[in-house]
């Protein structure tokens, strides 16, 4: 019996639900490690070129279960806060901070990040890629200004497209995660930040997984559903698979047509919002 007590009622963990939940909620229940474009490697790019140590205040905005504050304060010792307006999500947040953040120094709740209003500051604002989550991202990257401390950092990773994805895949993915998926170029998707100074800029293409590497890690995040929430139902396993699947294949091939870039973007209450610095 596991000294954690898995975050979610029971009876919301049936096919019927699982089938039926909101994309974030599924994501929540079934407690999937949502990663900013590039995973590991964006945080350690954050966190080196944007200068994250154990005295840095950070606050994740739209933390899902809460993978990069966790991870970035795990290994920066860092303080680390996250919001989300998904209840399910920061549930999970807080319990696999507890459960798998090694002592980090981690606090998540339940907030629009857009309502935001803190009587702190913060070192560092990671937002990944999720600015197109919000109906207003001009407004959301103001807000974060209003939260930094004045030479702080926005850690962003937002995606963008070169070419068109087609019609029937944007459709697709709508389907699958309740949004429509990032469409604009690079300097449209880079608006929301120009009053920020451009400290570190680094462009990515992500490789299509191969079947194996989906499956791979498919079945490792329903294991450890599994052992986590008790769930031993097959069908119920058989569902959160198959939607998890869903997932991860429409992000795989929505691949071909996506760019990231890593940014570390820097706030000088003089200077906001204009642009006295030259971008190249
Ligand atoms: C794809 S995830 C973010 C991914 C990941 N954290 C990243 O770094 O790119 C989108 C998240 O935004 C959250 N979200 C959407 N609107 C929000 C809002 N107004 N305030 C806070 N969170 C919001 C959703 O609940 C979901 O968990």
């Amino acid at each position: 019996m596991s000294t954690f007590a898995y975050p979610i009622e029971p009876d919301l963990i049936t096919v019927e639900h699982l089938n039926e939940c909101s994309y974030t909620d599924f994501v929540g229940i079934i407690n999937q490690w949502n990663v900013p474009p590039g995973s590991y490697d964006t945080l350690s790019r954050w966190q080196v070129f944007g200068g994250v140590g154990s005295e840095s205040r950070v606050l994740e905005i739209a933390s899902t279960t809460g993978f990069s504050s966790r991870e970035i304060a795990r290994s920066t010792g860092c303080t680390a806060e996250g919001i989300d307006i998904s209840e399910m999500s920061i549930r999970l947040a807080q319990y696999n901070g507890e459960r798998y953040g090694d002592g980090a120094r981690v606090e998540y709740r339940c907030e629009d990040g857009l309502e935001l209003s803190d009587d702190r500051t913060y070192t560092h604002i990671v937002i990944g890629a999720a600015a197109k989550f919000f109906p207003d991202p001009v407004k959301l990257v103001l807000k974060c200004t209003e939260l930094l401390e004045d030479g702080g950092k926005l850690l962003a990773s937002p995606f963008y497209v070169e070419g068109q994805i087609p019609e029937e895949l944007i459709e697709r993915a709508r389907g699958v995660f309740g949004i429509t998926v990032t469409n604009e170029p690079y300097a449209e998707v880079f608006q929301p930040y120009a009053g920020l100074d451009v400290l570190y800029e680094e462009h990515f293409a992500p490789r299509q997984e191969t079947d194996a590497e989906l499956a791979h890690y498919c079945d490792s995040t329903i294991q450890r559903f599994s052992r986590d929430a008790g769930v031993t139902d097959a069908d119920v396993l058989d569902a959160a698979r198959a939607r998890l699947l869903d997932i991860k294949r429409v992000a795989n091939d929505l691949r071909p047509y996506q760019r990231w870039a890593t940014l570390v973007l820097g706030y000088r209450e003089s200077q906001y919002p204009h642009r006295y610095v030259e971008l190249f």
